[in-house]
C-alpha cells in the first residue's frame, strides 16, 4: 500500500510529484504529502486525498526541482496530518517517505527514545528516519552509508526515498518487499511505486530489486546492494502507454475497465490459442509439461477477487484436466502447516503481483518443495520474480480499486491453463478441444453483447439502489460469479451483500428473505438450470425480489423473476466470463446513484502489501 514518487532534474518537482501521486492514488488515499528541496526541505502534508493536499498548498511557494511525495493507506497510526508522510528526523535535517511496514519499529523506537529521540507521529516510518539520524550523528557517516547501515537493522518491508538538507542535490532510494521503479531521463531521474507516474517523461526504467539501494543525482545513478556491492542497473523499455492511464471519456476508471473487457480478454488469448489445431501455447509453462502430466494435486492461493478466479479454475481444472484442486486464501494457508509435497503445483493468482499474504504463502510452499506458477497482471511486479514460471494476464493497468477486467483476464488465463493441462495429460479429446477453443475465441464478442444490456441495468439499479442487503446465488461456476458479484456491490456501494451456493440458501440465508431482500441469481441455461429454478421459487415464495441473469431467449425464469438480464448463450465453461459483466455494471450504477466514490472506495486499496 501507499504510493511514492520522487523527482530530481530540471522540472518543477511539485508538478511531477502531484501528477504522479494522482496516478498512484489507487494504492492508498487517506493522506498525502510532499517534501521539496527549496533552500532547505519544505514539507506539505494533509489528511485526505491528493486533491486536499493541492488545495492546502495552493497559495504556498512550491518551487524546487528535487522532491518526493507520498499517498498513504494507514497501517501504523490513524490517517491525520501528523501521521502523513514525509516524516523527518528530530533535527528536521532529514526527510523520508515509505511504503511498507517496519515490523520491529517498537523495539527500535524504544532504543531511540532512550537516546533522547522524541517522536511526532505514531508511525513506524518516523522511527526509520530517526535511526538514520542517530547513525549519522554517532558514526559520522555520509547519507548513503547511514541509510544503508540503518536498513540492516530493519525487519519488514519497505520502499523508501530519503532527502537531506546537507545533500540538496541527492535522493536516496531503497527497496525490500515493496515495489520501486526508477525512470531514467536526460539529466533527470524519477522514482515511483509503479511506472504510471513516469511513463509520460521517459520510457526507460530500472526496476529496483530487493535489497538494492540507489544514490541518485541529476546526472548520476549508483546502485548498490544493501551489503555494499555495486550493482549493474538493467534499463528496460516500458510497454505502458499514457492513454492506458487515462479515463478516455468515461466517468470513472471502473466503467472504462468494464468496457475494456472484450479487448483485454482478447489480448489475454492472443498468440496463445490455435482453435483449428486444438492447441494452446503457454510459453511460460512449456518446460513444466512433464511436471503437469504427473501432478497429483494443484493448490491455488490468492486473495480477494483473485481468490474468486481461483474458484472458477478449480471447476475447470478438475473438469477438464482431472487433477484434484484446492483453493486457499493465501492469508489462511500461510499460517497453517499445510501438507505440501514436491509433486504439488501451486498456482498463485494476483492482479498486482504484490499482495503480501500471497507472497508469503508462495515462499512457504516453495520452501516445502512445490513448483509455483504465477498468474499476474502487473509485469515486473514481485510475484512473477519469486515464482518458478507463470502466465501474465495482459489486461493492462487496472486503476479502479474494485477489480473488473483483471478478474476476467485471470479467468481467461486460468481457463487456458485448464485446457493446457487437459491437453498435456490427455484428459480431453482433440475434437472437444477444437470445439472449446473455437467457442472461446468468440467470447470477446459475446462480452461485447453483455455490455449492450447497460441501459437496462441502469433501470434495475434504480430499483435496487436503496436496498440495505443483497443476496447473490449461483451453482457450479455460477457460485464464484455470485461471490464476485456480492464483493463488487459491497466494495463500492457499501450495501451489505453475500454470495452463496444457491442450494445452501436453505441452510441459513433463506431466513433473511422478505420483500426487502433483493436476490440476484445466476440462472443461465446450463446443467443446474432446473435446480436454480427451484431456488428462485423458494425466494419468490418468501416475497424476495429476484434479479436473474439468464440466457438470451429464456422463458421459464423470465416468468418468475422480477427483473432479468440476458447474456448470450455459451458453453458452461465460459459462463463466468459473461455472467460477471452485468453484475459489475449493476454494482457500478448502484454505487454511482448512491453518490459513492466508485474508483476509490473507502478503506480499500488496490494493492495490499501488508498482511
Ligand atoms: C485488494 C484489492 C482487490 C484484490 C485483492 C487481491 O483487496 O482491492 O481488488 O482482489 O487485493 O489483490 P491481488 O493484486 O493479489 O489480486
Amino acid at each position: 500500500m501507499c504510493g511514492i514518487v520522487g523527482y530530481i532534474g530540471h522540472r518543477n518537482a511539485w508538478d511531477v510529484i502531484i501528477k504522479g501521486l494522482h496516478r498512484l492514488e489507487y494504492r492508498g488515499y487517506d493522506s498525502a504529502g510532499v517534501a521539496l528541496m527549496n533552500g532547505d526541505i519544505k514539507t506539505y502534508k494533509k489528511a485526505g486525498k491528493v486533491s486536499d493536499l493541492e488545495n492546502f498548498a495552493h497559495d504556498l511557494d512550491k518551487s524546487g526541482s528535487v522532491g518526493m511525495g507520498h499517498t498513504r493507506w494507514a497501517t501504523h497510526g490513524a490517517p491525520s496530518d501528523r501521521n502523513s508522510h514525509p516524516h523527518y528526523s528530530g533535527d528536521g535535517r532529514l526527510s523520508i517517505i515509505h511504503n511498507g511496514i517496519i515490523e520491529n519499529y517498537a523495539v527500535l523506537k524504544e532504543a531511540l527514545q532512550l537516546k533522547g529521540h522524541e517522536f511526532r507521529s505514531d508511525t513506524d516510518t518516523e522511527v526509520l528516519i530517526h535511526l538514520i539520524e542517530e547513525i549519522q550523528n554517532s558514526d559520522g557517516l555520509e547519507l548513503f552509508e547511514a541509510v544503508r547501515v540503518a536498513l540492516h537493522e530493519v525487519v519488514g518491508a519497505y520502499a523508501i526515498v530519503v532527502m537531506s538538507n546537507e545533500d540538496p542535490d541527492v535522493l536516496i532510494a531503497a527497496r525490500k518487499g515493496s515495489p520501486m521503479v526508477i525512470g531514467v531521463g536526460q539529466d533527470e531521474y524519477f522514482i515511483a511505486s509503479d511506472a504510471s507516474p513516469i511513463v509520460e517523461y521517459t520510457k526507460n526504467v530500472i526496476y529496483l530489486k530487493d535489497n538494492q539501494i540507489a544514490y541518485i543525482k541529476r546526472d548520476e545513478l549508483v546502485i548498490k546492494s544493501t551489503d555494499n556491492r555495486i550493482q549493474t542497473p538493467y534499463i528496460q523499455e516500458l510497454e505502458l502507454k499514457l492513454e492506458m492511464l487515462e479515463k478516455g471519456g468515461f466517468d470513472h476508471f471502473m466503467l472504462k475497465e468494464i468496457y475494456e473487457q472484450p479487448r483485454s480478454i482478447k489480448d489475454c488469448m492472443r498468440g496463445r490459442i490455435y482453435p483449428n489445431e486444438g492447441k494452446i501455447q503457454l510459453g511460460g509453462l512449456n518446460e513444466y509439461t512433464e511436471k503437469l502430466k504427473n501432478v497429483d494435486r494443484i493448490i491455488i492461493i490468492a486473495c480477494g477477487t483473485s481468490w474468486h478466479a481461483g474458484l472458477v479454475a478449480e471447476y475447470l481444472i478438475e473438469e477438464y484436466g482431472r487433477v484434484p484442486v484446492e483453493v486457499e486464501y493465501a492469508s489462511e494457508f500461510r499460517y497453517r502447516n499445510p501438507i505440501i509435497s514436491e509433486k504439488d503445483i501451486v498456482i498463485a493468482i494476483s492482479q498486482s503481483g504484490e499482495t503480501a499474504d500471497t507472497m508469503a504463502a508462495i515462499e512457504m510452499a516453495k520452501e516445502k518443495g512445490a513448483t509455483i506458477f504465477g498468474v499476474c497482471n502487473v509485469v515486473g511486479s514481485s510475484i512473477p520474480r519469486i515464482t518458478h514460471a507463470g502466465v501474465y494476464t495482459h489486461a493492462g493497468p487496472e486503476i479502479g480499486v474494485a477489480s473488473t477486467k483483471a478478474f476476467t483476464a485471470q479467468v481467461t488465463v486460468l481457463t487456458l491453463i485448464a485446457f493446457f493441462i487437459a491437453e498435456k495429460r490427455g484428459t480431453i479429446k482433440q475434437s472437444e478441444l477444437v470445439h472449446l477453443l473455437t467457442e472461446l475465441e468468440d467470447v470477446p464478442g459475446l462480452v461485447e453483447k453483455c455490455l449492450e444490456a447497460n441501459d437496462h441495468i441502469v433501470q434495475i439499479a434504480e430499483e435496487l439502489k436503496d436496498s440495505r442487503n443483497c443476496l447473490f446465488l449461483g451453482r457450479g461456476t455460477g457460485f464464484p460469479v455470485a461471490l464476485e458479484g456480492a464483493l463488487k456491490l459491497k466494495e463500492i456501494s457499501y450495501i451489505h451483500a453475500e454470495g452463496y451456493p444457491a442450494a445452501e440458501m436453505k441452510h441459513g440465508p433463506i431466513a433473511l428473505i422478505d420483500e426487502d431482500m433483493p436476490v440476484v441469481v445466476i440462472a443461465t441455461k446450463n446443467s443446474s438450470y432446473e435446480k436454480v429454478i427451484s431456488n428462485i421459487q423458494e425466494v419468490k415464495a418468501r416475497k424476495g425480489t429476484v434479479i436473474a441473469i439468464v440466457t438470451e431467449g429464456d422463458k421459464d425464469v423470465t416468468k418468475m423473476a422480477d427483473y432479468t438480464i440476458e447474456i448470450p448463450n455459451a458453453n458452461e465453461a465460459f459462463l463466468p466470463l459473461l455472467a460477471t459483466v452485468p453484475l459489475q455494471l449493476l454494482s457500478y450504477h448502484i454505487a454511482v446513484m448512491r453518490g459513492c466514490n466508485v474508483d476509490q472506495p473507502r478503506n480499500l486499496a488496490k494493492s495490499v502489501t501488508v498482511e
